[in-house]
């Protein structure tokens, strides 16, 4: 039997109430707090022919990007394929998604999630997988307009329509649309203040604009995303911190990195991408953040060593290699790398072979001093590197190292036309503006260096 949702969107299940309670998981991972996959794993002992939620459980052992958890999902499949007669059209899309993603065919499992949404427009669900892959294929437009096909479709007053604003509005910020970017999360948290995703949507306007003080205000609401059993606060955390590391205050980003980022030593994947960057970043500044934090996050992360499922993960495992000179192991992670399943249509590796194995091999250089050698593996792919996931704010760790390996390698005309791009960009900065002097001393022109100085200060005052 059919039953419908709150949106209208019918769903196979054995009675309404396993619809009516799938809502508030299905709000769970919106939301980011409480644990959906309990949550799911529930409701599916107690309806087993809820075809959506085993596509669920599928979806949220694919999200994490593990490759451990890749034969649950084969399990999973496999129940799907005995109740698949059950089955409408648009619920086949979304067992047809979930099989193409386990098979590592991102872009196959979108087309099927959005030839769902032609069906049903108002599938929150399919939206925000959509959304999600198009974050990590680095498809910024899709961000956008995956929400932008079916906005006019819904009413303001569905339930769920807060999620849709939170999601466009990210989508709008990574395609440099900052002021509608912002209203349309403000907008989505007018709806529900606890919207981590809007929330951190205008997090990422402060942070691309150089709104250092306003960014550090806006996450001043901690109660609306730092609250227990919120699963994506470290990630807010992190771009607190980052808004602290700009501003040279780096006892205030330690504090955080050991209180809310690292004080759990969490070993989920999300977590630890945000450890490895904050550190390197903080090395990259001159701030040695020692040792023993290092060795804690890579040690976690060498529960994922080789997963190669996600190129852009990879390189943070290879940040916490590298910063503490295990380089045989980097060394034997950039071959595992190499030796996966290349040549097939699996989505990652045409990210690794285009993008991962170049920044994998420029940062070991960079940490073994190899400035040269880093610049080369770096420069050709940082305009290319969106291929490869993650936001533009979490990809600029591979500017801030090719522009630090051209200083420390003397190159300082590259490093300055590169800096002078940032700057056009984000004259806000100070530690652009402190890296353009770094430049312009080593080329010897220190009444440049003076005046790049000089706004340094200004902003840091
Ligand atoms: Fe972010």
């Amino acid at each position: 039997m059919q039953y419908r949702d709150e949106r209208a969107v019918a769903f196979t299940a054995s009675g309404q109430s396993t619809i009516d309670r799938f809502e508030s998981i299905l709000s769970s991972l919106l939301g980011t707090y409480g644990d959906p996959e309990a949550a799911i794993n529930e409701l599916l002992e107690e309806d087993g022919d809820f075809v959506l939620g085993h596509c669920f459980l599928a979806y949220l052992n694919l999200l994490a990007l593990e490759r451990s958890l890749m034969p649950l999902v084969g399990e999973i499949i496999g129940r799907l394929d005995k109740i698949q007669s059950k089955a409408d059209d648009h619920e086949k899309e979304h067992i047809a998604a979930v099989k193409k993603w386990h098979a590592g065919d991102l872009h196959g499992a979108v087309r099927h999630w959005e030839k769902a949404l032609l069906l049903n427009p108002c599938d929150l669900l399919a939206m925000r997988l959509c959304h999600d892959l198009a974050f990590f294929l680095g498809d910024c437009r899709n961000l956008r307009d995956t929400v932008g096909r079916v906005r006019n479709e819904w009413s303001p007053s569905m339930p769920g329509y807060g999620y849709l604003l939170g999601m466009h509005a990210f989508g709008l910020e990574e395609c440099g649309d900052y002021d509608r970017a912002k209203d349309t999360g403000r907008e989505a948290l007018e709806i529900n203040p606890r919207d981590s995703w809007a929330v951190h949507a205008v997090t990422h306007v402060m942070e691309m604009m150089g709104r250092q003080r306003d960014g550090i205000e806006w996450t001043s609401r901690e109660a609306d995303w730092a609250y227990e059993g919120n699963f994506f606060a470290v990630h807010n955390w992190w771009h607190l911190a980052l808004y602290h590391l700009d501003m040279a205050q780096y006892d205030r980003v330690l504090e955080l990195y050991d209180g809310p980022i690292r004080g759990n030593n969490s070993i989920s994947v999300l977590d630890l991408v945000d450890a490895a960057a904050l550190l390197w970043r903080l090395s990259l500044l001159g701030e040695d953040p020692g040792s023993s934090r290092w060795s804690e996050a890579t040690d976690s992360w060498m529960n994922y060593f080789g997963d190669g499922i996600y190129a852009f993960n990879d390189l943070h495992l290879m940040m916490g290699l590298a910063a503490t000179e295990r380089f045989d192991e980097a060394d034997n992670l950039v071959n595992s790398l190499q030796q996966s399943d290349v040549g097939n249509a699996n989505t990652n590796q045409l990210a690794l072979q285009s993008i991962g194995l170049s920044a994998c091999r420029g940062f070991l250089a960079f940490a073994k001093g190899q400035y040269d050698e880093a610049v080369e593996h770096l420069l050709p792919v940082r305009h290319r590197a969106f291929h490869f996931g993650g936001s533009h704010a979490q990809r600029d760790i591979l500017n801030l190292t090719v522009i630090e390996a051209m200083l420390r390698a003397g190159q300082y005309r590259l490093a300055r036309s590169v800096l002078n791009e940032r700057l056009a960009l984000k004259p806000n900065s100070p530690q652009n503006w402190k890296m353009v002097a770094r430049a312009y001393k080593g080329l010897g022109d220190m009444e440049k260096y003076a005046i790049a100085h000089g706004h340094m200060d200004q902003l840091l005052a």
